[in-house]
């Protein structure tokens, strides 16, 4: 029985048609993909579904009756629930209180609050979310503040979950987790639409697939056994040529010192055990490891974020790493995170703006004799370059979808110039053409600067780095070099330690 139908929908912002003729239709006992390149429109179609955003026309249907929430909170009152891309929690609530917003289960006119717990803790459990209720939201990990986010979805028993790049702030672990409560729920008929870049996880996990592209809805509700990653990537992209030549953004700085970084006997108790490494200009080192050892602790201390007991780390001028982020920033040093979140954007300032940030930082003026006319014309350089979806530098960062986001997150660090770039999970996110796009760019980038590179995508690894230092418990256990960077190699040698 199809659950939720989706028709005609169309959605144009300002001048920018997000959606036009999207279509979508669920059943219920079932995990629906809902793919497409970044900017394609699905978190705009998710958030037309759950009343966050009017269409411009067309109709959502739920069990067969056109439906229209005043928001998302009457969404999940009908049963569908959203875990947005965006995550809307306030950090200045406990975690409880943001379990249930606006509809707390009530004991007379008070909260019961022994209610809420109760219902909670199993579906705490069952994630794997390790974190007391009373805790302030805010002083949690991304990771948790999403699998909060997913509990306040489940607390509300839905009919239709809908989540949009869940595990993009996940650990390996915690997605495992949630893809088998997403599989469990199927078994109880709930219907499931899942939104995610990393399109093996998807492909494991669903039944059937839809794929916008420009707005529109190019497959629609193809059985899964029908299709394979190949042709998924095809619809994504059209006849859009898949890797456009490009060029890295112009460098000057980075040639002053081509030293190299050194790391001597770096010791972080309880996180790092006497760590050894040179990385030179012209090379991409990755740094592998399960959860907690030590890959991108690695980074922290490189990024002046984390004080050591022992050792030394000397950037490529010969000076060593001063303390804090903004110092490393203006000794040359950059830290490109994943999690866009937390090193984050200012959503509601231009493009150019945010791609300025940091290179005014790097560059010691701090903004007090900025020149917008220069700045926006270098970022409208590095708009084309990392290929942003954005109708103009003067867009506000929060319009973007999360991919572009992403990409803009890359570009400010990239503006300032670095001569050590320190990755983290760069590109989760960014959609696969994106993704290559950007291998290249690294490529590029590590011709002048020093590259550190840490992910937890496999193939991100083999594709773009010349040599892997594996961590196991704080230590270097394998440095693996050519062929030997695959998958297989390095999965044993992080689970198990062994060279
Ligand atoms: N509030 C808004 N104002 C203006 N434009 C918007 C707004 N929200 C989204 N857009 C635009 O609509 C288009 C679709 O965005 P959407 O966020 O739906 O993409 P997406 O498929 O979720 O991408 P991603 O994979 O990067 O998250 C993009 O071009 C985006 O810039
Ligand atoms: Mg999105």
């Amino acid at each position: 029985m199809n659950v939720l139908e989706v028709r005609e929908v169309g959605k144009t912002y300002g001048g920018v048609v997000a959606l036009h003729d999207a279509e979508l239709t669920v059943r219920a006992g079932s995990v629906h993909a809902l793919l497409g390149e970044n900017g394609a429109g699905k978190s705009t179609l998710i958030k037309v579904i759950s009343g966050a955003v009017a269409p411009d026309r067309g109709t959502v249907s739920l069990s067969g009756r056109a439906v229209s929430f005043a928001s998302t909170a009457r969404a999940a009152a009908s049963g569908v629930a959203v875990v947005s891309q965006e995550l809307n929690l306030f950090p200045d609530l406990d975690v409880l209180s943001n379990l249930y917003p606006m509809r707390e289960p009530k004991r007379g006119p008070f909260r019961d609050k022994r209610a809420m717990i109760a219902a909670a803790e199993p579906v705490f459990a069952e994630l794997g979310l390790d974190v007391e209720l009373d805790r302030p939201l805010g002083t949690l990990t991304l990771a948790q503040r999403q699998l909060v986010e997913i509990a306040k979805a489940l607390l509300t028993r839905p009919r239709v979950l809908i989540l949009d790049e869940p595990t993009s702030a996940l650990d390996e672990a915690s997605t495992a987790r949630l893809l088998e409560i997403l599989r469990a729920l199927r078994e109880r008929q709930v219907a499931v639409v899942f939104v995610s870049h990393i399109l093996e996880e998807v492909m494991a996990l669903c039944d059937e697939i839809t794929v916008l592209r420009d707005g529109r809805t190019v497959l629609s509700g193809i059985a899964r056994d029908e299709l394979d990653i190949e042709r998924v990537v095809a619809a994504m992209l059209g006849d859009k040529p898949e890797l456009p030549d490009h060029a890295a953004p112009e460098r000057s700085r980075a040639d002053e010192g081509r030293g190299t970084l050194e790391l001597r006997g770096v010791t972080v108790p309880g996180l790092l055990h006497d760590i050894d490494l040179t990385a030179a200009p012209g090379e991409v080192v990755g740094l592998a490891g399960l959860a907690g050892s030590g890959h991108t602790a690695i980074l922290e201390v490189v990024a002046g974020l984390r004080k050591t007991s022992g050792g030394r780390v000397d950037l490529p001028d010969g000076r060593p790493v001063p303390h804090g982020l903004r110092a490393a920033i203006a000794a040359g040093v950059a830290l490109v995170s994943g999690d866009r979140r937390r090193l984050g954007l200012l959503l509601d300032k231009p493009v150019w703006e945010n791609m300025a940030q940091v290179r005014t930082v790097a560059l010691g003026r701090d903004g007090l004799f900025i020149r917008p006319r220069r700045l926006r014309a270098a970022a409208r350089k590095l708009l084309s370059t990392l290929h942003i979806h954005a109708d103009s530098v003067d867009t506000a960062c929060g319009l973007l979808s999360g991919g572009n986001q992403q990409k803009v997150v890359l570009a400010k660090w990239l503006a300032a110039e670095p001569t050590v770039l320190l990755l983290d999970d760069p590109t989760r996110g960014v959609d696969v053409g994106g993704k290559s796009e950007i291998h290249a760019l690294l490529r590029s980038v590590a011709t002048d600067s020093i590259v550190l590179l840490c992910s937890t995508d496999l193939d991100e690894l083999a594709a773009v780095c010349d040599r892997v230092l594996v961590l196991y418990r704080g230590a270097v256990c394998a440095t693996l070099t050519g062929s030997r960077i695959n998958q297989h190699d390095l999965l044993h040698a992080m689970n198990t330690g062994a060279a």
